[in-house]
């Protein structure tokens, strides 16, 4: 395992494996009565987000409880980063005072990759920027794994923002590390410059036209699995596109595109890293139906975040002690 988690990069075929399969060990853990393993006793984890989260902040939270860590959270505008302090301050500070991690959430890409270099704690990323959102992807292909099986060979569309999404990032390295094929659809406004390129060398489809991959375009095969990404209103300076009622028509997952998708292949499942904008980039109806494993991705969070956190704090010593619950027994 690396001593960081900064991008899907930093894991192979072999640690992602890893991360998922013990994933399912402490998803069984959140299942129990008493949620509570002792394995990361006597570490302190410091979840310090400069931008909002609900899902990514709290299940790093309850993660880190659940293994016995002391868990504190520290937001942009409670530090003192508010009066004027760097970013290199803030963490060497924190970092002073002993703590084992620091999962960062920050509005600049690389930001994570920047404290890795300033701190002696390990960092991980809980979404720099537009850059990468790993433990987003993890959950991603954990979560779609329990539905779909193995991902070998599975195609996946992914739809949407992808300009603004470091969600697309992560999971297209860790989709194509896992085996699967991945198009891409967005309208020409909001493909990243440079994403052709990147196609031909990592070897996924791009589509501007979402009607002609539901029905087996962009690889030429029809999906298993759907991922719906959020138009990021709040990283868009200009107009991307005319107004969200195109932008829906065009690229939504509105209720008529459901109905097709799901007569077509109604084990398809369709998932949202989530917060949802119901009805711009999908459907009240596509958000709640039965194919919608929205929110056993929120469920998967925890379990594979307490996985990235045992991986990289508890060692190689404590692999046989994963879902242990005597205190006797911990790392
Ligand atoms: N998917 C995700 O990162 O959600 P939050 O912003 O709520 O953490």
């Amino acid at each position: 395992m690396p001593r960081h988690l900064l991008s899907m990069a930093d894991l192979d075929a072999t640690a992602i494996r890893t991360i998922l399969d013990t994933a399912t060990q402490m998803h069984d853990v959140q299942k129990r009565e008493v949620k509570k393993i002792p394995t990361l006793r006597g570490r302190t984890i410091i979840n310090l987000f400069f931008e909002d989260s609900t899902r990514t902040r709290s299940s790093f939270e309850i993660a880190g409880k659940w293994m016995s860590a002391d868990t504190i959270n520290i937001t942009g505008k409670g530090s003192s980063a508010s009066k004027g302090e760097s970013l290199r301050d803030t963490v060497r500070t924190i970092d002073a005072m002993g703590v084992d991690a620091l999962v960062i959430r920050h509005g600049a890409s690389g930001a994570c990759h920047q404290v890795a270099g300033w701190v002696d704690a390990h960092v991980i990323n809980a979404g720099d920027g537009t850059h990468e959102h790993p433990t987003q992807a993890l959950l991603d292909a954990y979560t779609m794994e329990r539905r779909l099986g193995s991902l070998e060979g599975k195609h996946v569309a992914i739809v949407g923002d992808l300009t603004h999404s470091r969600v697309v990032r992560s999971n297209l390295i860790s989709l194509r590390r896992l085996g699967a094929d991945v198009t891409l659809v967005a309208p020409p406004t909001l493909m990243p410059s440079g994403i052709q390129t990147w196609a031909e060398r990592d070897g996924f489809a791009l589509s501007h036209d979402l009607d002609g991959v539901l029905q087996g375009g962009g690889s030429g095969r029809p999906i298993d699995a759907l991922m719906m990404l959020r138009v990021q209103k709040e990283r868009m300076s200009g107009g991307y596109f005319p107004t969200p009622r195109e932008y829906t028509v065009g690229y939504g997952l509105t209720r008529d595109r459901l109905a097709r998708l799901t007569d077509q292949n109604p084990e398809i499942v369709i998932c949202h890293p989530g917060p949802m904008n119901r009805g711009l980039e999908i459907s009240a109806d596509a958000a709640d139906a039965a194919q919608s494993l929205v929110l056993d991705q929120v469920s998967a969070g925890v379990a594979v975040r307490m996985s990235v956190l045992y991986h990289l704090l508890a060692g190689e010593e404590s692999a046989t002690n994963v879902g242990a619950t005597n205190e006797g027994s911990a790392a």
